[in-house]
């Protein structure tokens, strides 16, 4: 079980960065361009979302069978640095991007204008592609 949500875990990433990556670009293309927020802009936005929030639930099945993770004694937890990370900073700094990215989609569906719109995915979708790239990295698993 705890394998089968690992690899799932690790696998899905590479789709959740690549929709981030190219939602991101695309709208960035788009404002220089002048271009519409698109039904295909749209789409890749909408699935960078479901695709994250798909992980949020991989992730917090993992957090129950991850032996990395160590709820019960919290202080040994933060000071074992191994622990602490999986423990706390990767959930949270993840839990954070898939709010940004969320915010990003909600912000750009309701945008006025098509370069509201736009900016809206390269804010928030900028930042969690950052938070997300920062902590793949920090886990010293390599992001690829
Ligand atoms: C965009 C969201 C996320 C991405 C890109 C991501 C990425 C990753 C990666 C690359 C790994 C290492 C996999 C490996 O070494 O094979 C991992 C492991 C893990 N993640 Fe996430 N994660 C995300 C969200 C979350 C969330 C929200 C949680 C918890 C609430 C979480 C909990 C875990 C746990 C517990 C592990 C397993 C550590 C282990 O036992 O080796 N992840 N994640």
């Amino acid at each position: 079980m705890y394998s089968f949500f690992l690899k799932a875990h690790s696998g899905l990433r590479y789709l959740v960065l690549a929709l981030i990556v190219i939602a991101l670009f695309s709208a960035i293309i788009a404002v220089f361009r002048k271009k519409t927020f698109s039904p295909l802009h749209k789409k890749i936005a909408l699935f960078s979302l479901i695709t994250s929030h798909i992980q949020l639930l991989l992730g917090l099945g993992l957090y129950f069978l991850s032996p990395l993770v160590a709820l019960a004694q919290m202080s040994s937890t933060m000071k074992t640095p191994t622990l602490r990370y999986w423990t706390v900073e990767h959930a949270f700094m993840m839990v954070i991007a898939i709010v940004l990215v969320t915010v990003g989609y909600s912000r750009a569906k309701k945008g006025v204008t098509d370069v509201a719109k736009h900016k809206a995915v390269i804010l928030f979708f900028g930042l969690a592609l950052l938070l997300i790239v920062v902590a793949i990295l920090l886990s010293t698993r390599g992001l690829l």
